[in-house]
């Protein structure tokens, strides 16, 4: 049995179109508006902020790209936070991270405005999600659990779900999420002994370790939902993620290829955090 390959690409183009009809009906006077800051010049972060400026504007929302040099001041980079946190036009704000290293990012997520904090960064969303209360959720995870809801799982009551990756921008909050869904939750990062034995327990494995190709047919269940978040340059330079896609495709269930999995759907759930800013700034 080869698994089912879901679709990231065509599910956020499905998203997309959605959000692209309720940003028609919030009509011209209440047009959302996203901000998205880079600093420096790093050449992936350039590529996904181009990626996040052009998905806004397919769907008719406002968009500002701030792009500043590396050596921009961190107080000067505040500023412009407490600017866009003040212009009533922008709903939602993302610096794209990594930042300098003479940058605090923690300083800088937290000056964000929570309710323009489309990423989900900001501790109050954190600590809104950690406690079950409304919020922006991180767009990665949020779009992990779409796809999971596209092939009919959105009770997972009953299931082991397995995160390997402890970052607070994936590894953490999606656990948070799968564990709302009512799944049976392990986190596994690098620190974790007999990783194949925990991960062959799942039934649901999200893959979110940043090393290419590291999840191996033998460490996954017949049937598994996997889920693949790495985004890697492997060594023929092509882009690949944390699965060993060829391998695992003939044990698991379900799984989603890189690229066009998970990344689209991520980009989706930025505009899908944006709309929902703008519509709580007019509530
Ligand atoms: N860098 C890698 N992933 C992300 C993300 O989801 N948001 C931001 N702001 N930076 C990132």
């Amino acid at each position: 049995m080869t698994a089912q390959i879901i679709d990231g690409k065509a599910l956020a183009q499905d998203i997309r179109q959605q959000i692209r009809q309720q940003v028609a009906q919030l009509g011209p006077q209440a047009v959302p508006g996203l901000a998205v800051i880079l600093v420096g010049d790093d050449p992936a972060s350039q590529i996904y902020v181009r990626h996040k400026v052009r998905a806004c504007e397919e769907v008719g929302m406002r968009s500002i790209a701030q792009r500043h040099p590396a050596d921009l001041a961190e107080s000067q980079l505040l500023e412009h936070l407490d600017t866009l946190n003040r212009d009533p036009a922008i709903h939602g704000i993302l610096v794209q991270l990594p930042l300098p290293a003479h940058i605090s990012a923690e300083r800088v997520i937290d000056a964000i405005a929570p309710e323009k904090d489309v990423d989900g960064f900001h501790p109050v969303n954190a600590g809104a999600l950690l406690g079950g209360r409304p919020g922006l959720r991180p767009c990665t995870p949020l779009g992990c659990m779409r796809m999971l809801a596209s092939i009919g799982l959105t009770d997972l009551g009953g299931r082991s779900a397995v995160v390997i990756g402890r970052s607070n921008i994936v590894g953490k909050p999606m656990a948070l999420l799968l564990l709302a869904a009512n799944a049976t939750v392990t986190i596994c990062h690098s620190a974790t002994p007999n990783l194949a034995q925990v991960t062959r327990q799942a039934d649901i494995l999200v893959a979110a370790a940043g090393r290419a190709g590291m999840v191996s047919g033998n460490m996954v269940k017949p049937g598994a939902v996997v889920i693949d978040v790495g985004i890697n340059r492997g060594a023929d330079g092509k882009l690949c993620g944390d699965v060993d896609f060829a391998a695992v495709r003939e044990v698991a269930g379900a799984i989603t290829p890189v690229p066009g999995g998970v990344g689209p759907m991520t980009i989706a759930m930025l505009l899908a955090n944006t709309l929902d800013a703008a519509r709580r700034s007019a509530a």
